[in-house]
């Protein structure tokens, strides 16, 4: 995933575009360049490296004052991070950035140097270029260019395009991957989100599948495939530059840990009705749609698929319909049986990963009703889902998530409630119960849990030196342990498998020697005793021990070297007390390690490439 970022207007593009590439610099970090105007002259600067690397060039060679550009920040998918490979691209006339992948960039590279041009990168972005112009080189129209381009390309797209001829102009266009376009007072924006234009405006309008926009001083239209022209249409954000920012706290991780408890009361407040129940018609949903589920498929990717885990047991223990959960990039080639009355629900704290995108977009081309769980609003899966739930977490900066799988656990418990009321599974009194739960004791649970910022910080002290660290659970502990195993691995570089807990014994637990970490998390009352003798199985083998307990058990004394206490005021308080323990442990380790904590390596916060 890349971030690209445009401006025209009547202030100075530069800084625009260096304060903007610094907030979207989460989506990808390995290369970095601006194109500007200087006079009639597009000039542009691009290299390896970070944001700081581009920031030295331009102080050793800085642009004149420019009121058009355009910028790029990487995560290299075609070509490896290098100067050459970096955005901006230019081809005769035209000079473009990109976020997405072209997949029939090979094909299209060929027929081009049949024709002559030449290519100096590996990427798929600079036979965009070279499309564009080639059409350009024909007619002379920027807009029939780039919809010509549009019909040879495969695969998805956010570009942002300069074209010679066209001073002061910005052209975009957008197919499978986000796009936003924004009126400030001295000019028009655009950027893969929001986050990189609220220090300039809050007004917005999210561009649509296949849509593209010219935005030019005074006037931004948008040209619809039956090449009418519309003006865009404005909305506020809520969002505000402190809420993309690290209000104070060392890493966005830490500052979207401790925003948890008011995100996870956000995320279902508003769907509570004044008897405490499950209400979701201001999404959309009647209370009818629910009862009609006979079964449910699950489909994310990552921690959104581990949140999937424990909306699993969940609605299967609650409303008793099967529910099936797919990794995302496996689910269409080898799709659930779905029968009648299913419902797909996909996951995505983005709302713009490519392997989510694609099995909601096959479950609706198999007539299968979908629902999307997801934070960030109008992107892609939210909008072509035939039902959304946003889930209200806030901007999430942070590579590794937590708010995002926090929130998401929350909506899904909700959701399981509901069905099993709409359902007769669970009377009026069982259903707010619940929903008190979610709106007070795990609020309540996630601070308690913060408090324990010295143990998360003793217990990381025992992983740093290790090479292999095990999590295990039962039941919804093992769907936690996947969680726990991801967040440690991703950000502390450390590997990490989570294990069914009475699964060890049949093989894996050959890994553990002594001094080996292992990690068990017991918030299921009736498989304490279970877990504990899995526990003695891999003490006796010399493991470390932590246990991540509920604190209603008795736990035999030296049953580990160090035990985590979660309370227990209901079940909803204990399981997302264990998530945020999982979530700290993980921080904890990674800080003492010194790693990129927000941008871990390899990594981007949203993956629009399949
Ligand atoms: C989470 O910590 C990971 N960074 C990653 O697994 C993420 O959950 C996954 O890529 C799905 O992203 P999404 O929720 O935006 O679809």
């Amino acid at each position: 995933m890349c971030g690209i970022i445009g401006y025209t207007g009547t202030a100075n593009a530069i800084p625009k575009m260096m304060k903007g590439l610094s907030v979207l610099e989460y989506r990808g970090y390995d290369s970095v360049g601006i194109a500007a105007e200087q006079g009639s002259q597009t000039k542009i600067m691009k290299c390896k490296g970070r944001i700081s690397v581009l920031e030295e060039k331009l102080r050793e060679t800085p642009f004149e004052i420019s009121h058009c550009a355009i910028g790029h920040t990487r995560w290299a998918t075609h070509g490896g991070p290098s100067d050459k490979n970096a955005h901006p691209h230019r081809v005769g006339a035209v000079t473009l950035v990109h976020n997405g992948i072209i997949e029939n960039d090979k094909s299209l590279r060929a027929a081009l140097s049949e024709k002559g041009v030449s290519f100096h990168s590996e990427t798929d972005t600079e036979v965009a270029a070279a499309l564009i112009n080639d059409f350009f080189a024909q007619s002379g129209d920027p807009v029939a260019s780039i919809r010509a381009a549009m019909e040879e390309m495969k695969g998805s797209f956010a570009f942002a395009i300069l074209f010679e001829g066209h001073t002061g102009e910005v052209f975009a266009a957008r197919r499978g991957s986000p796009l936003i376009l924004a009126r400030g007072t001295d000019g028009y924006y655009l950027a893969s989100d929001m986050t990189a234009l609220l220090p300039f405006t809050k007004e917005y309008c999210a561009l649509k599948e296949n849509q593209i926009a010219r935005l030019r001083h005074g006037d931004a239209k948008i040209m619809l495939e039956d090449s009418s022209k519309v003006d865009p249409e404005w909305n506020m954000t809520t969002m505000t530059p402190e809420s993309a920012q690290k209000g104070g706290y060392s890493h966005f991780m830490l500052k979207e840990i401790h925003e948890q408890s008011g995100a996870a009361v956000k995320s279902v407040s508003p769907r509570i009705d004044a008897n405490g129940l499950p209400d979701f018609s201001a999404d959309g949903i009647e209370k009818d749609f629910w009862k009609d589920i006979q079964s449910m498929q699950i489909v994310a990717c990552g921690s959104a698929m581990h949140a999937g885990l424990v909306g699993q047991r969940l609605i299967e223990d609650l409303a008793k319909i099967p529910v099936n959960v797919s990794i995302a990039s496996e689910f269409r080639y080898h799709p659930p049986i779905m029968p009648k009355g299913s419902l797909v629900v996909l996951i995505s704290q983005s709302g713009e990963t490519a392997d989510t995108l694609a099995a909601l977009r096959y479950a609706k081309e198999n007539g299968i009703p979908t629902l999307a769980i997801v934070n960030a609003v109008e992107t892609t899966i939210a909008r072509e889902a035939d039902r959304r739930i946003y889930t209200y977490a806030g901007p999430e900066i942070a590579v590794a998530t937590t708010k995002g799988y926090c929130t998401q656990a929350t909506v899904l418990w909700l959701i399981a409630a509901a069905i099993a009321l709409a359902t007769n599974r669970i009377d009026n009194a069982q259903t707010h119960s619940i929903t008190r739960a979610l709106t007070e004791d795990v609020p309540a649970a996630i601070e308690n849990m913060l408090t324990l910022e010295n143990q998360y910080h003793r217990i990381a002290r025992g992983l740093i030196n290790h090479e292999h660290v095990f999590y295990i659970g039962r039941g919804m502990d093992y769907a936690l342990s996947m969680e726990a195993s991801l967040k440690l691995k991703e950000i502390s570089y450390i590997h990490c498998e989570a294990y069914a807990a009475g699964e060890l014994k049949h093989g894996t637990i050959s890994l553990i020697e002594p001094g080996t970490p292992v990690l068990a998390i017991c918030t299921e009352k009736d498989l304490f005793e279970k877990t504990e003798s899995n526990i003695r199985e891999v003490r006796s083998r010399g493991a470390q021990v932590t246990l991540i307990c509920r604190n209603d058990l008795p736990i035999p004394p030296g049953t580990a070297d160090e035990t985590v206490l979660l309370p227990t005021t209901s079940d909803a308080a204990t399981v997302f007390a264990a998530m945020l323990a999982i979530q700290y442990i993980a921080y904890e380790t990674a800080l003492l390690l010194g790693c990129d904590i927000d941008r871990p390596r390899n990594l981007a916060k949203s993956v629009t490439v399949e």
